[in-house]
């Protein structure tokens, strides 16, 4: 998205100094003047830390190419990116819990749509299709392009806690870490209980970076997700199957 600016600029050639040059300019000096005329094409950031990309707002254009990154490597040895302030935002979180005595690490942040196509097949193969239904996004639909979605994992008595499946299993560890959120410009993003709203289950891993403060304290104090926040619920139903289905 691009912002155009135009500024039409009326040079005076001859004139030095004001006089002579206003409204009351003698012919000669009429004579002398010209008018010419300057196009600038001023370029708006498309980086919007309040973005909203979900099932039905795609990553707007143009953002890959603007977005900053940071390399980091996690415990794995994974190399993650993450848009720049979300990771400096990251690392004060981390050291806030770290201070309680709660170990997170990155899992994964700024994801390409090739990176997402990819988790699709892996995910489809493993646990099957309705469960891709309900965490995984639609590549181009997955604010993980963004670079402001973080997904965590915990570090438990040493030892990396990394699968969905066993991630779930420490509910009051998650809690602890969500409490912290707001303090650094983080919300939760998907919420229990706001599935038609968000498009996907409960993920108490998946936290989204919106660079204030202020902001992160009232979306988590209402208990709303960003759709709600924005005024943009989704038009359509986006609800993600059930299990049984
Ligand atoms: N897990 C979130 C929904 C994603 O794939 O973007
Ligand atoms: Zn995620």
């Amino acid at each position: 998205m691009k912002k155009k600016t135009f500024f039409t600029a009326l040079a005076m050639a001859g004139c030095i100094g004001l006089v002579g040059c206003g409204a009351g300019a003698t012919a000669s000096n009429e004579t002398t003047e010209s008018k010419q005329t300057e196009t600038t094409e001023e370029k708006a950031s498309v980086i919007d830390y309040m973005v909203l990309v979900n099932k039905e707002n795609a990553l707007p254009d143009k953002w890959e190419d603007e977005v900053s990154l940071t390399k980091s490597t996690n415990s794995l040895g994974d190399e993650v990116q993450t848009e720049s302030r979300a990771y400096d935002a990251y690392l004060e979180l981390k050291k806030d819990l770290e201070a309680d005595g709660v170990y997170v690490d990155l899992d994964s942040a700024f994801r390409g749509v090739e990176a997402q196509k990819k988790i699709v097949e892996d995910f489809t193969k493993k646990y099957g299709e309705t469960y891709v239904k309900q965490y995984v996004a639609v590549p181009g639909f997955s604010e993980h392009h963004t670079g402001l979605a973080l997904d965590l994992y915990l570090n438990i008595d040493g030892k990396d806690v990394y699968m969905n499946e066993d991630m779930v299993e420490y509910p009051e560890i998650w809690e602890k870490i969500h409490a912290k959120l707001a303090d650094h410009g983080f919300i939760l993003r998907y919420l229990e209980g706001k599935e038609s709203v968000t498009g996907f289950n409960y993920e108490p891993w998946h936290i989204r970076y919106i660079d204030n403060v202020d902001l992160a304290k009232e979306i988590t104090e209402k208990g709303i997700t960003l759709e709600e926040y924005l005024g943009k619920l989704p038009k359509g139903d986006v609800t993600p199957p059930k299990d049984t289905e």
